[in-house]
């Protein structure tokens, strides 16, 4: 076994028992024991800069990290046009970094239809992007939950967008997403002006450790389980 293969662990109930995740922390070394990027990802991580490298390089090792926990060969995971990764067919996954963590999961999409994952620091959002990420009222709801709740809505906001863009292609102002508590995590409404959106399927969950919320937003697949 690669010395880099233990995943930290999960808070529990944060993602679906149909997933495979890896959560890991880079030890900063100059070999962190990852397998090298396959050429098809080398082309995107060549024009990045050395640190943006290695967390795409991290990255990368977890998303293969979590496809063998599902049985699946570490296949290449290129850079789509849209910056989004390329899983293999029959594949949904999600990716995210923060600081020197980062976390993979992926799902059969016979299971999940989509799936979409965010790490963040647990410390207090920047007050200057309170108005952004927020809509008027909504963090209130997510006080005493432990984090910051504009920190849990800026979280939760990148995972549900990193589900549905795979799904829709459309992009999101945060205020056009109206998140409410509940149990383990969080349930969504779109209150754009845009076409409307239906989020009643999606399943929000927000868990804490190692210094980080995380947060997951996922939608069954149709006639799943
Ligand atoms: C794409 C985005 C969600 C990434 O979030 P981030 O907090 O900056 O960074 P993270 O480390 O959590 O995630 C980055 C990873 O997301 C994945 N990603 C990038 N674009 C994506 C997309 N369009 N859809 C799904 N996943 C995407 C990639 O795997 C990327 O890592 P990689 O390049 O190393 O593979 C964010 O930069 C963005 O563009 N947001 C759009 C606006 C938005 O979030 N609106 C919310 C409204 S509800």
């Amino acid at each position: 076994m690669s010395r880099a293969a233990a995943s930290h662990p999960l808070p529990g109930g944060l993602l679906p028992a149909a997933c495979a995740a890896h959560l890991s922390q880079d030890p900063g070394s100059d070999d962190p024991g990852w397998p090298a990027l396959a050429p098809a990802e080398l082309e995107a991580s060549r024009s990045m800069r050395p640190r943006r490298a290695r967390e795409f390089h991290h990255g990368r090792h977890c998303a293969r990290q979590a496809l063998a926990r599902l049985g699946l060969p570490a296949l290449p995971l290129p850079q789509g046009e849209d910056r989004a990764p390329c899983w293999p067919a029959g594949v949904t996954g999600s990716i995210s970094h923060s600081g020197s963590w980062a976390i993979a999961a992926v799902a059969l999409a016979r299971d999940l239809a989509g799936l979409g994952l965010d790490i963040e620091p647990d410390d207090p959002l920047p007050l200057d992007v309170h108005a952004l990420v927020c809509r008027p009222g909504e963090a209130r709801r997510f006080d005493g939950m432990g984090t910051d709740p504009a920190r849990l809505l800026f979280s939760a906001k990148e995972s549900l967008y990193k589900c549905l863009w795979p799904l829709t292609g459309r992009f999101l102002e945060f205020s056009e997403i109206e998140l409410s508590p509940a149990p383990g995590g969080f349930t969504a409404r779109y209150c754009g002006q845009g076409a409307p959106l239906k989020l009643d399927r999606l399943i929000g969950r927000i868990g804490q450790a190692h210094g980080l919320v995380l947060t997951a937003a996922w939608i069954p697949a149709a006639g799943s389980g």
